[in-house]
């Protein structure tokens, strides 16, 4: 059976505590310089539908650091553009390459082409998961604060994408997640309740973030939400992460964000350019955790 990895519940939390721990070693290995050219010869495509910094640098970097080589293909360059159906794409793509990366509107896109996939298929952001963000996010809690299992970590926000991997990452790391977001804007109610003894919602940031060992955040208007901007900045009104809000968690607490930031908006300046904040490791991790993750999938 060819694995997927389309969101984080397609792995064990063993497998996942055993890829975090790749990760950290495979950075060290690349900051010593030393060649680790693990998945020689092996490609990737990469087919992205939305724009993307991190995701489509840190795989494409990641797999030729491994020795492999990768494309990168925008829909309207294939003939999915002119109407030639997913499954076909997919059938033909994965008797070609080694894997392929999907960064999609609609998760269903990435389920139907990993159905029809030889090859694993990797989700790089849909309208309901990020799982490649997480990966990375808890190599930096591990890497900065130890294991994650046991703390409090507040999501103030959007209940977005994002924030539905954090709901599932609660329950595979065992750590407890409060979620605070404006009505309306609240995270899939299947989702939360499937880890209902790990992740709940509460009524004000403050709520959340009283104690927390970790703040996260993320845009308020995801990618494909512009026309919303407007509406959404009068909705999260009172949800910015300033200072004051980190300052009711705890001494050590630190700051996450998937970036990219608007900073005045869901975040204050001076806390994602500030001593708590740890979003430049968290993306610098994205090409750690994605190379130990193909690994994983490949070797
Ligand atoms: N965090 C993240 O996925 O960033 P990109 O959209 O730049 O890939
Ligand atoms: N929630 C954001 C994350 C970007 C990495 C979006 O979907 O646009």
């Amino acid at each position: 059976m060819t694995r997927h990895f389309l969101s984080l519940l397609d792995m064990t939390p063993k497998e996942l505590r055993l890829l975090i721990e790749r990760a950290m070693t495979l950075k060290k290995i690349l900051h010593r310089r030393e060649p680790h050219e693990y998945l020689r010869g092996r490609s990737l495509a990469l087919i992205f539908e939305k724009s993307s910094t991190r995701t489509r640098v840190s795989f494409e970097a990641g797999i030729t650091q491994l020795g492999g080589n990768s494309m990168f293909l925008s829909p309207s360059e294939l003939q999915l553009g002119r109407g030639e159906p997913l499954g076909d794409t997919a059938r033909v793509i994965s008797r070609m390459v080694d894997a392929v990366v999907i960064r999609a509107r609609l998760h269903s896109t990435v389920e139907a082409f990993a159905a029809a996939s030889q090859v694993p298929v990797i989700n790089a952001l849909t309208d309901r998961f990020h799982p490649c963000q997480l990966l990375a996010d808890m190599q930096t809690y591990f890497e900065l604060r130890g294991d994650i299992a046991g703390r409090t970590v507040a999501w103030v926000g959007d209940g977005n994408n994002v924030c539905h991997s954090w709901i599932n990452a609660a329950r595979l790391f065992q750590f407890t997640l409060r979620i605070a977001t404006p009505k309306g804007y609240e995270p899939d109610a299947g989702l939360l309740q499937a880890s209902s003894g790990a992740a709940s919602l509460v009524d004000t940031p403050a709520a959340a973030a009283r104690d927390a060992d970790l703040v996260v955040t993320d845009t308020w208007a995801s990618m494909g939400q512009e026309a919303e901007k407007e509406v959404r900045i009068q909705a999260f009104a009172g949800y910015c992460v300033d200072n004051a809000l980190m300052d009711l968690a705890r001494p050590d607490a630190i700051f996450m964000h998937c970036l990219p930031a608007y900073r005045g908006l869901e975040v204050a300046a001076d806390v994602i350019d500030g001593p708590r904040s740890v979003v430049w490791d968290e993306a610098e991790n994205r090409l750690h955790s994605q190379k130990a993750l193909l690994e994983f999938l490949l070797a």
